[in-house]
């Protein structure tokens, strides 16, 4: 069994790309939450030899947005990669604030489910944060909770949002330098920009953090200086070769849907950085898609089973 720390062993080949005749290394979110996903199945397996019950996810999903649909499709398919149960609840789009609390409510005292997610962004007449305030913070494994996001903030176990966890995860499978490196963040959202930058300041990683927003006057400036960027600002393309210094970290977080006729769906993703244009000067890049995106539902499964596991809370 493999332990968290283990690093990808995969053929080098795979791992370089090469924009422009200067090669730069690629970090494969894809294969690495593939070796993850083995991992966690191995462990369920034990688990459930030995008279365990296999972890239960559940899933609400409000409406016929895209995007959501995908996305919670994509969340079960890795339910059954990993093991796990898995339960989706489809609501149309007038259900009421109250009628959808119920249902957090039923999710929360159901014993046989270990923990659950709310798809977001739901209908306009729902409060989002009545509703994530509604789950019970222990099967919160979202780890968008006040509880969870305030005690991950001081350094206590609790469940944190997947897509900077999986972040903080490939950073240190790739073997990436952290401790006293400059990291930018660009973008200040409550899901990503926030708790990563409260992850990449903890002890143990000590990267000195500067996030920038829309606002911000010295982005490019800050950009410059950065060891590590972290590009989760919603903007196709955004981060260009003039903002970025040679041996740079980049991490993607971007996926906006563009056009794209020659695609049967109709769409490709673009991720936040201008990819062509940066990785000749990256040491270390993701890619879009294959990069933090995989991570994330990865990431979903590993709180899952620490839920499952009552790792932070009894
Ligand atoms: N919508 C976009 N990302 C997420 C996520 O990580 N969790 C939930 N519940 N909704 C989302």
């Amino acid at each position: 069994m493999k332990t968290e720390n283990d690093t990808l062993h995969q053929p080098l080949s795979s791992l370089t790309g090469d924009v422009g005749g200067r090669a730069y290394s690629l970090i494969d979110g894809k294969a690495t939450a593939a070796t993850i996903k083995a991992e966690i199945k191995e462990e369920v397996e034990r688990m459930v030899a030995q008279g365990g019950k296999r972890p239960h996810l559940a899933a609400i999903l409000v409406g016929h947005d895209g995007g959501s649909e995908t996305y919670v499709n994509n969340k079960v398919r890795a339910c059954e990669e990993c093991g796990f149960q898995s339960t989706l609840l489809r609501f149309e789009d007038d259900i009421t604030e109250q009628q959808l609390l119920d249902e957090v409510q039923k999710l929360n005292d159901d014993p046989n489910v270990d923990g659950f997610i709310v798809q977001l962004p739901l209908p306009r007449h729902i409060s989002e944060q009545r509703v994530i305030e509604a789950i019970d913070y222990r099967k919160d494994v979202d780890g968008f909770h006040p509880i969870n996001v305030g005690r991950m903030a001081i350094g206590l176990p609790a469940f944190v949002s997947a897509t900077p966890k999986g972040i903080l995860e490939l950073l240190r499978r790739y073997e990436v330098e952290t401790s006293g490196k400059k990291c930018v963040i660009l973008g200040r959202s409550n899901i990503v920009g926030k708790p990563m930058s409260q992850l990449m300041m903890q002890k143990g990683v000590d990267a000195t953090v500067t996030v920038c927003h829309s606002r911000s006057k010295t982005l490019k400036e800050e950009c410059l200086q950065a060891d590590i960027i972290i590009a989760a600002i919603g903007q196709p393309a955004f981060l260009k070769s003039d903002m970025v210094k040679p041996g740079v970290v980049v991490i993607d977080v971007g996926t906006t849907r563009v056009p794209d006729a020659s695609r049967k769906s109709g769409f490709h993703l673009q991720g936040d950085v201008d990819f062509e244009a940066v990785a000749p000067l990256a040491s270390q890049i993701t890619p879009v898609p294959g990069g933090v995106g995989p991570m994330t539902i990865c990431m979903l499964m590993q709180n899952t089973l620490a839920a499952a596991k009552h790792e932070y809370y009894d």
